[in-house]
């Protein structure tokens, strides 16, 4: 794509001309703005780059292995890897308020990484995958103006104290164009073509109180919701398909025994950006399909439904 080589490529300009000598820390999520941030920084740069991933044990199965792979192993990024799930889950324990929920991971995740930062010495500026339907949904909401819908704890969060410039090279981007840089960089397709996931991960996936089981238990379901569209081959023709573990628990029947277990709900949505989205259209043999292998495979849910809501009303995520 010849206007994204140009974008790369005037990009990749503007932050060495921003930079100047100085030192870059980049936090990973996992997800793709990141992660295409810090590749085309790390083009920029190199190792005037350090990425530190904060690892807060709530991600999808398999996730955080893989961004140390592709990180250190494929692009020799210098990387922090930290384990920090004890530490997110015992601050997460008691809290059911989704406000609460987000507000303790993005500060969390600031102190976090503000430790690391200091442990490596500090850096000059601090990089960022904020897309541009973040910086308009962090500021208001088509509902109302100056209404706080959520906290996105990837945005405007960072306290001043850290003392570092902002390096936010994908600020004009929405999230498809995202995908075309990404490619443009040679990021592999796992990576670019991935649903986005939100900054406070599994946490707002799990109405209540989030525990190491119940992540664990998200973590299954989830897992074998996304096995089955990737065979049907619909996972590019969806923007977001996630599990949610809701608080609720249902009476049901195995075998010929009494079941008492917690309720999945699975949502599929399509959009261009996020900001508005549609329920995506299963066919009724998808959905009883995977809905039959998460309570025959998955210890702890016995019941499946699914979300038929639009945005709006409805937000995408569940808090
Ligand atoms: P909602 O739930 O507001 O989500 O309709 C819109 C899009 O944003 C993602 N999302 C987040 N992304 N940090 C992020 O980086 C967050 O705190 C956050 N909350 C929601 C959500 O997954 C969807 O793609």
């Amino acid at each position: 794509d010849w206007t994204m080589a140009e974008f790369r490529a005037t990009k990749i300009a503007d932050i060495r001309a921003q930079v100047g000598q100085g030192r870059v820390i980049c936090g990973l999520s996992g997800g793709v703005d990141s992660a295409v941030a810090a590749v085309l920084i790390h083009e920029a740069i190199g190792d005037q780059l350090t990425c530190v991933f904060v690892d807060h044990g709530l991600m999808r199965l398999g996730e955080a292995e893989q961004v140390v792979t592709l990180f250190r192993e494929h692009y020799g990024i210098k990387l922090v890897h930290v384990n920090a799930e004890d530490r997110f889950l015992g601050g997460l324990a008691g809290l059911t308020d989704p406000e609460k929920k987000r507000k303790f991971i993005g500060g969390e995740f600031i102190a976090v990484f503000e430790e690391e930062a200091a442990k490596i010495g500090g850096a000059d500026f601090l990089a960022q995958g904020t897309l541009y339907p973040d910086v308009i949904e962090s500021v208001s909401f088509t509902g109302g103006p100056s209404v706080t819908i959520k906290s996105h704890h990837n945005v405007g969060g960072l306290p001043e104290r850290m003392n570092m410039k902002l390096v936010e090279p994908l600020r004009e981007l929405f999230k498809d164009e995202v995908r075309v840089l990404g490619r443009e960089l040679g990021l592999p397709e796992i990576f670019v073509g991935r649903h986005p996931f939100p900054g406070p991960g599994l946490a707002i996936r799990i109405p209540g109180e989030v525990t190491k089981e119940r992540c664990d238990i998200l973590r299954k379901a989830d897992a074998v919701y996304l096995e089955e569209i990737r065979n049907a081959g619909l996972y590019d023709a969806i923007w977001q398909a996630f599990a949610v573990l809701l608080p609720v628990r249902t009476v049901g029947v195995m075998g010929d025994m009494r079941t008492y277990d917690s309720v999945c709900a699975l949502r599929a949505v399509t959009s261009t950006d996020g900001m508005t989205a549609d329920i995506y259209p299963f066919d009724a043999a998808f959905l009883s399909r995977v809905s039959t292998r998460i309570i025959n495979e998955v210890k702890g849910i016995n019941r499946v439904v699914y979300d038929y809501t639009s945005k709006p009303p409805g937000t995408i995520e569940w808090e």
